[in-house]
């Protein structure tokens, strides 16, 4: 199986290849840069140079699975949010449409499913990632959808829940734990045309995400 991570050196996108490298693959790792290139390569994976905002139709030539976890991040603007978060996750949706791809795993975000019920300040994100996911449910795609809360660098908890906790301050988890989910969902044809928020929790992959 041949799996494209888009967003592969960002924080998730390395945290899979070095799970994905562990299960005995070699994931496509579609990077901006040469220096990135030569990094995923050291981390097991297959680099191919590529833009969200040009013609990346080739990267996924040969894949069976797609995963997007770009994301333009909080140094630039909304404009880039609109280009790459949403319109360059849509452009991935027809991509992988396109190359027959069986599953598209979106990490979307929690508040995606409802802008208007969470902060004005991240609205517009959540617009953006709402839009992205619109595009992959009405696409035809088969896809899984995950909605993460506020991302930390902590250590795996292999523990998670689809159950939005209650406190604010509680709605968190570890991108190494997102990096899991993430394989756990590759492997689990069961979890293919499914949405599923997720947070740290008490629940095994298994148990949370079927
Ligand atoms: N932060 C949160 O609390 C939070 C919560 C829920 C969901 N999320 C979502 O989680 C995902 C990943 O999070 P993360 O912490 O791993 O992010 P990250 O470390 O910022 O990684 C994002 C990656 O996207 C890449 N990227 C940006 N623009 C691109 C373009 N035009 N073409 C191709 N790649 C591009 C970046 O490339 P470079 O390395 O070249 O810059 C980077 O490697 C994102 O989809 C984000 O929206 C975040």
């Amino acid at each position: 199986m041949t799996t494209l991570i888009i967003g592969a050196h960002g924080q998730i996108g390395q945290l899979l290849i070095k799970t994905l490298v562990a299960e005995g693959e070699t994931p496509r790792a579609m990077v901006r840069a040469e220096a990135q290139a030569q990094m995923v390569k050291d981390l097991g994976a297959e680099p191919v140079i590529a833009d969200l905002e040009g013609d990346f139709q080739s990267a996924l030539k040969g894949c069976d699975k797609v995963v997007f976890t770009a994301g333009s991040g909080a140094k630039t603007g909304p404009d880039k949010t609109i280009l790459v978060d949403m319109w360059g996750a849509m452009k991935a949706v027809d991509a992988a449409k396109a190359a027959g791809v069986s599953q598209f795993v979106m990490v979307s975000s929690r508040g995606a499913e409802d802008p208007e019920a969470g902060p004005a300040k991240i609205k517009h994100y959540t617009v953006c990632k709402k839009l992205a996911d619109d595009h992959l449910l009405r696409s035809g795609q088969p896809y899984t959808i995950l909605r993460p809360g506020r991302l930390t660098n902590d250590a795996a908890e292999h523990k998670v829940t689809t159950q939005w906790p209650t406190e604010a301050d509680n709605q968190w988890i570890p991108r190494e734990d997102v990096a899991l989910a993430i394989k756990h969902c590759l492997k689990t044809p069961a979890t293919v045309g499914k949405v599923y928020p997720l947070f740290h929790g008490e629940l095994s992959f298994r148990e949370a995400l079927s």
